[in-house]
């Protein structure tokens, strides 16, 4: 069967998520964890997820830095790790390459790894930003100060072998942090305000890869649905979204975003 078919749980039969996407002159994309589950990237929740074998409370919270930098920094680091052994997967790419061919697309996305980026990049390194994600959580390749608000690339290995080597700030020499957002913290102002209005704005929302457990991310979904337009999903999982989609394509975003999109 077509990817783009209607799957069992398709709510809206008639309408083709190819056809939705194609007459939408504004869509919000929202991805998670999963569109880079099949680069190699762990995902946070059901099996194998990070969260399944790590508590959010002891890594990705402020009071978890104050409390253990040491430990959270080798946390952090050994994503890092991870994330630069990691190539953007077809889903990326189809994702990227169907951005760069038209208007009116804003990917929104909770992922910190930046393979959306490179994706978009390898495609046409000298092409618009169009294709380049708002990123909602941060990067794992920024490092930020809390002290004096500095902030820079920085994808290099973290040394947690004390807290005098981990990273500090080049300008007022307080501890870094990696440039991410962490439970109880406030989004990226910029981020929020532009994920709002591609929401507002959505004639209809793809999402792919995520569970839909981490707001204001799910809001955004929501709100484009609460306005009557379409809400596809990509996901071989259960996801919050699948009562009120419009049609939930099941399988691997590496598999059916090139299907859907291409
Ligand atoms: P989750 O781990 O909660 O959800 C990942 C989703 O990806 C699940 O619905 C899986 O079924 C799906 N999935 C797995 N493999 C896939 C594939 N090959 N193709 C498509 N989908 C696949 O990750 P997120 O929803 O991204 O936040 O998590 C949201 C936030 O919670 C993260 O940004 C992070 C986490 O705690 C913070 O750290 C602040």
């Amino acid at each position: 069967m077509s990817p783009c078919n209607a799957e069992p749980g398709t709510r809206n039969a008639e309408r083709n998520p190819r056809t939705i996407l194609h007459d939408a002159n504004q869509v919000l994309v929202l991805t998670g964890a999963g569109i880079s589950a099949e680069s190699g990237v762990p995902t946070f929740r059901g099996p194998g997820g990070l969260w399944k074998e790590f508590r959010p409370e002891d890594l990705a919270t402020p009071e978890a830095f104050a409390g253990d930098p040491r430990l959270v920094w080798e946390w952090y680091g050994w994503r890092r790790e991870k994330v630069a052994a990691c190539a953007p997967n077809a889903g990326h790419l189809a994702l990227a390459r169907w951005m760069l061919a038209r208007t009116g697309v804003t990917l929104v996305t909770q992922n910190v790894d930046g393979l959306h980026e490179a994706a978009a990049r390898s495609i046409d390194p000298a092409g618009p930003d169009r294709a380049m994600p708002v990123r909602l959580h941060g990067s794992i390749a920024r490092v930020r100060c809390p002290g004096c608000g500095f902030s820079a690339e920085d994808a290099g290995p973290v040394d947690a072998r004390s807290l005098d080597t981990l990273p500090h700030c080049q300008s007022c020499g307080a501890m870094l942090r990696p440039d991410v957002v962490w439970f109880g913290e406030s989004l990226p102002v910029d981020a929020l305000l532009r994920a709002e209005e591609a929401a507002n704005q959505a004639d209809a929302c793809l999402v792919v890869g995520t569970a839909g457990a981490v707001y204001p991310a799910a809001g955004f979904v929501l709100a484009v649905e609460r306005r009557g337009k379409p809400v596809i999903v990509v996901d071989p999982g259960p996801t919050s979204f699948d009562d009120v989609a419009a049609a939930k394509l099941v399988g691997n975003a590496g598999e059916l975003l090139p299907a859907l999109l291409g």
